[in-house]
């Protein structure tokens, strides 16, 4: 057994404190959100998580990936049939993703050419993110986009969880296996430093898309909830003195 679970939260929790007080996720945990700025983050998402979960897929000889492969959480189908609502029909041909984006799967690829238990990092951040704060996330946006009943939050959506008690039960399994997984120091390290490479990933898809949330929310409203008071992290130790 290792601390690994330990390892990546305390690793990343100031990742995580920057990527909570992006622009993009201030707008919406303030309940500001549209249409086209998260269409276009399901996009980004869909082919981030197609990469991730082929390489995942193409790597299972690697007893690290192997031993963090939950088929029952993936998240490429759910994300196609959102897609398919924000889109319409012919949504394959009119998604496209950002710079960043192609950044952040270009990362993936990368890492499994590395080492393929780096692609540990990459499912960590996004599944765990999507179990955690992703299920706040999920009420706000159904509420801000006004989306009819089971469309539009497939990300979000775990058929296999249908409960936050199944969701949590999840993420200790999730983390029990983080700490099974057979790796070395020097690939925990890595492992960790990746994770906040995914992070940054993250940030700057969100980055990309500010310019759809000024242009949706105004930028009087804009410029007053980022330049408004940052959260403190939901996953960051603070030291109390
Ligand atoms: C405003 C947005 C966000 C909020 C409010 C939020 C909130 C939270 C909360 C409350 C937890 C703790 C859950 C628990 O311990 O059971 C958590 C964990 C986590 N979040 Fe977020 N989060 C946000 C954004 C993100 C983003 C953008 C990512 C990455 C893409 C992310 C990745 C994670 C990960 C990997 C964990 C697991 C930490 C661990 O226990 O190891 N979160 N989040």
């Amino acid at each position: 057994m290792t601390q690994l679970a330990t390892r990546l939260r305390e690793g990343t929790g100031k990742s995580h404190t920057i990527a909570e007080n992006t622009a993009y996720m201030k707008c919406f945990l303030k309940g500001i959100m549209a249409r086209e700025p998260f269409r276009k983050l399901m996009a980004n998402l869909y082919l981030v998580y197609g990469t991730l979960e082929d390489q995942i897929r193409q790597h299972l000889d690697c007893p690290a990936v192997k031993g963090l492969y939950f088929p029952e959480i993936e998240r490429q189908a759910n994300l196609a049939k959102d897609l398919e609502f924000y889109y319409g029909d012919q949504w394959q041909t009119e998604i496209e993703p950002t710079e960043a984006g192609q950044q952040y799967v270009a990362r993936i690829q990368a890492a499994a050419d590395i080492d393929p238990a780096l692609l540990v990092a990459h499912a960590y951040v996004r599944y765990m993110g999507d179990l955690s704060g992703g299920q706040a996330l999920k009420m706000i946006t159904r509420k801000a986009l006004n989306l009819p009943p089971d469309r539009g939050t497939g990300l979000h959506e775990f058929a296999s969880l249908p409960t936050p008690e199944a969701q949590r039960d999840f993420k200790m399994s999730y983390r029990d296996a983080l700490n099974a997984l057979p790796v070395t120091e020097e690939q925990i390290t890595a492992i960790v430093e990746e994770a906040n490479l995914a992070f940054a990933l993250n940030r700057d898809v969100m980055h990309s898309l500010e310019e759809d949330v000024k242009a949706a929310v105004g930028w009087p409203v804009f410029e007053a909830i980022v330049h408004g008071k940052d959260r403190q992290g939901s996953t960051e130790v603070v030291a109390h003195h």
